[in-house]
């Protein structure tokens, strides 16, 4: 079961985090995205020298998580080596709640483990969704 400070979750953050590919900005990032079923998934931040088609941590573990056949997201860790409490970037909120619901929790950590946790309708106030497209 989940608690407010899922030390599996930070883990499984910290230990992708290990795997980023981050020559050019040296940032590494980690995430890990347990889905509504319990299961965890993954990813680490990857960079290519053509600057704006590298891609977060966040994402990678999204993208993990849908080729696992999971689609909803119960809870996210962050960590990042050089920022405690690094916090997931626009970019990656609009994809985190794509796949979250309103009290999807969001644990932003340190070294030891988690430290804040928000939840996703407080990470991404006045979300853009619309009924028009889906
Ligand atoms: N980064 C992430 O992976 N997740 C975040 O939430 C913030 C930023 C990455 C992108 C880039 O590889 C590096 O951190 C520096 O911006």
């Amino acid at each position: 079961m989940t608690d407010d400070r899922p030390h599996d979750l930070f883990e499984a953050a910290r230990e992708a985090m290990a795997k980023a590919h981050a020559p050019y900005s040296r940032f590494p990032v980690g995430a890990a995205i347990r889905d509504t079923d319990g299961n965890i998934h993954a990813g680490a931040n990857i960079e290519v020298i053509s600057f704006p088609e590298g891609w977060c941590a966040e994402t990678t573990a999204i993208g993990h998580m849908i080729m696992a056949g999971a689609s909803r997201i119960a809870e996210v860790a962050v960590i990042a080596e050089k920022l405690d409490l690094c916090s997931p970037c626009g970019g990656c909120r609009q994809r985190l709640a794509e796949f979250s619901a309103p009290d999807t929790l969001i644990h932003l950590c340190d070294a030891e483990g988690v430290k804040k946790t928000v939840r996703m309708d407080e990470l991404l106030p006045l979300a853009f969704q619309t009924e028009t497209i889906g």
